[in-house]
């Protein structure tokens, strides 16, 4: 039978990505050892709106088949005591992304009309006004229209390098052609057949090939917020899109360096990062954050340090030949619909083995939309320790077991 045991890091392949959970802005243990080894640090902090966020998740095999049910649980609260109280929580975040960087690394930290000002003053500081590399303009049309001022509708992502010598290639973010301005151009072919169009000016002449790629500037347009219905979305409220962290991280990182993001949310830059073939540090406060960024990665090689909940919640199976089957789990929680089906209430499980220093997990299963119902059996010969399964329940908390004969 199994026993809830108090586990907190559970292993897949050499676990070279990591899973936090914690205050991004503290001085955390298990971050020292990448002092100096990080290419691209990405902050999306809270942004002192005053809000609480909230998590949509989808309940069982028929919320992820067709939506519903999909209840709602509380994520965040981005509410400080004063405006100090977040500035100094802000700086500890720039510092420890400054602790972290590469010297050929950069950060990329997200803000919005309330703090990018003071943003700007505290990374002037940390890194050298000289560090400064761009002030990134997201504009986006979704959301209201004010009445009383123009509508506030972008975002502000502040670049700032290490040292000079940091990486950027911008040849690796091709805007697709849209064709050159016409305006009051001529048109034209060279030499070697290339047509283009162009512009007297000043007395020089300019040439706008048709064919030559274009990149972005810094401000981008071409990106919109999420929408309600879209495929990507996860449910955690303040989610971005991954074609902006896409954009961001391209120019920045190559295959096989270390991204971090240390207030990871829903895990969106850890995706870009390991979409790109980079590692992860993916950091967040709350631990339903980031079981909702693992849900969404691939787990060949992650390590995941996060508390499990002190709920009890009971899981049966039979294991016998090294197969492993789920018979039974009872978690409660007020918001749960009534389950259709016994299992309803799992999210996603994990089965692998116990050692001294956590659970190394051999296998993963994971609701989507793609595949909403949860695999119940696990085949798994000859474990070199005890055998461990962990849950997540449909309100996103963990739980870890050992087996007792
Ligand atoms: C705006 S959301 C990030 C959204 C994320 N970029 C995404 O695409 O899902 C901010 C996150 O910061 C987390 N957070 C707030 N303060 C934090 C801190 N001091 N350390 C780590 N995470 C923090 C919150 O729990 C929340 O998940």
């Amino acid at each position: 039978m199994f026993e809830q045991v108090k586990v907190h890091r559970e292993v897949t392949g050499a676990g070279e990505s990591l899973l936090l959970c914690g205050d991004g802005s503290a001085a955390l243990e298990e971050l020292k050892q990448y002092k100096g080894k990080v290419q691209c640090v990405y902050l999306d902090p809270p942004f002192m709106t005053g809000g609480k966020f909230t998590r949509r998740r989808r309940f069982g095999a028929k919320g992820w088949r067709t939506g519903s049910p999909a209840p709602v649980y509380p994520a965040y609260e981005d509410k400080f005591r004063s405006r100090d109280a977040y500035l100094a929580m802000l700086r500890g975040l720039v510092e420890q992304a400054h602790r972290l960087l590469k010297s050929t690394g950069v950060l990329c930290l997200h803000l919005d009309w309330r703090m990018a000002a003071y943003a700007r003053l505290i990374c002037d500081e940390v890194f050298g006004e000289r560090r400064f590399v761009n002030e990134i303009i997201w504009s986006y049309e979704s959301g209201g229209r004010a009445k009383k001022h123009f509508s506030r509708k972008h975002d502000v992502i502040l670049l700032y390098a290490r040292s000079a010598k940091y990486c950027f290639d911008i040849t690796r973010v091709p805007l697709p052609r849209t064709g050159v301005r016409k305006n009051h151009m001529r048109r034209g072919v060279d030499e070697e057949g290339r047509s283009y169009r162009s512009i007297k000016s000043g007395g020089k002449t300019y040439r706008y090939y048709e064919d030559a790629p274009t990149y972005p500037g810094d401000v981008w347009t071409d990106i919109s917020h999420l929408q309600q219905r879209d495929p990507e979305r996860t449910g955690y409220a303040t989610q971005k899109p991954l074609k902006l962290l896409d954009r961001l991280l391209r120019p920045l990182v190559q295959e096989g360096d270390l991204v971090c993001d240390l207030c990871c949310g829903s895990g969106t830059t850890l995706l870009a990062a390991q979409n790109l073939g980079c590692r992860f540090i993916g950091v967040d406060k709350s631990a339903e954050a980031l079981l909702v960024a693992r849900s969404r990665l691939k787990q060949e090689n992650v390590t995941l340090l996060c508390p499990p909940v002190d709920q009890a919640a009971a899981v049966e199976a039979t294991w016998e030949d090294g197969v492993l089957l789920l018979t039974d789990f009872r978690a409660r929680h007020k918001a749960f619909p009534e389950a259709e089906q016994i299992f309803d209430r799992m999210e996603s499980w994990a089965a692998g083995y116990m050692t001294e220093n956590g659970m190394v997990a051999l296998q993963h299963f994971q609701r989507s939309a793609k595949n909403p119902d949860l695999p119940l059996m696990s085949f798994l010969p000859e474990l070199p320790g005890p055998l461990a399964v962990s849950t997540v329940d449909a309100a996103g908390r963990r739980r870890v077991y050992q087996w007792k004969e």
